[in-house]
């Protein structure tokens, strides 16, 4: 059992959580993810690495609500039941620093793929990198952790799909405007966003990463649930990645894949609503 420390709500899609688990975070490098599961019976949960506290052996996880699983995580109290990792590979840069020093470096978050971008900008800036951040969400209150995040980045340009905060539209065109600025692009948030990115960096030929999150379960390339097609071979995002060579992913493939199992998502989430409402009346 892992104690929480807390579990609290950051906007009206995301939610942070504190957890005691030294023994995740002792080697982890950014990039890397852990699989939590809330209670013995629940589904495992694949969540990026957020931040960590070595001393005091905290990992930092932020979480989107996106079916049964992760609405029952909303509801932990007290200890999850298990967590493991690190889990899967370091971020390239974040893995060698000195093999990248020198390149002018932009980060582009869309929505809660901000949360795995945090952490490798803060290292990087550690390591004595300058990183720029495209980061983008709907609307305003969607933009989390921009206080911590403008610590840590050089700047930070805020894109809404609304235009209720930084620059109206998608990260694509901010991004679009700047690439001359650029020789590596890293790319976290939605398959859509991802492969739009990869096609706007191919064609401006700047060398683009990007970190893939689909289903996964048990994290550690038995089941094969996280394969992904990379330069026409396939590939398990839990061992070989989460990230890869933008211009060689298979986006199209994968966001068939991430259809698979919408309709019997629905009904679990349904079926977990009613059984949370009746466990806390
Ligand atoms: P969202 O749908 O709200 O989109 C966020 C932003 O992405 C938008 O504001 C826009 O700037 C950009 N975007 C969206 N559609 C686009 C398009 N067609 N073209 C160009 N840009 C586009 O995102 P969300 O609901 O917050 O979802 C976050 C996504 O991040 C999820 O898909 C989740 O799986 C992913 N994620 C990935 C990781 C990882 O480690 N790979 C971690 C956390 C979240
Ligand atoms: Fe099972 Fe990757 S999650 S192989």
């Amino acid at each position: 059992m892992y104690k929480i420390i807390y579990n609290k709500k950051l906007s009206s899609v995301a939610y942070e959580m504190c957890v005691e688990a030294p023994h995740v975070i002792e080697k982890c490098i950014p990039g890397q993810f852990a699989i939590v599961m809330a209670q013995e019976d629940s589904e495992r949960i694949p969540l990026t690495i957020y931040d960590y506290d070595k001393e005091k052996g905290l990992l930092y996880l932020i979480y989107q609500v996106i079916g049964a699983s992760t609405l029952e995580l909303t509801y932990a109290k007290n200890y999850l039941y298990s967590v493991s990792g690190p889990l899967g590979n370091a971020n390239e840069i974040c893995q060698n620093p000195n093999s990248f020093k020198g390149k002018r470096i932009v980060y582009v978050a869309g929505g809660v793929g901000i949360a795995p971008v945090y952490p490798q900008v803060k290292y990087l800036k550690e390591k004595g990198f300058d990183v720029d951040v495209v980061y983008g969400a709907r609307t305003n209150e969607m933009l989390i952790i921009r206080n911590k995040l403008q610590e840590v980045a050089r700047k930070v340009f805020y894109v809404t799909d609304d235009g209720s905060y930084g620059t109206k539209g998608f990260v694509t065109e901010v991004l679009k405007n700047r690439i001359k600025n650029y020789d590596i692009v890293v790319a976290i948030g939605p398959v859509i966003m991802m492969k739009n990115i990869s096609e706007l960096t191919k064609e401006a030929g700047v060398k683009t990463i990007v970190s893939m999150n689909p289903l996964m379960v048990d994290g550690s390339g038995m089941c094969g649930a996280c394969r992904c097609e990379v330069d026409g071979k396939s590939k398990f995002a839990c061992t070989d990645g989460p990230e890869f060579d933008g211009h060689k992913v298979n986006f199209d493939l994968a966001m068939k894949r991430m259809n698979i199992y919408k309709e019997e998502e629905k009904e679990k989430l349904q079926e977990m609503e009613k059984r949370l409402q009746s466990q806390n009346k």
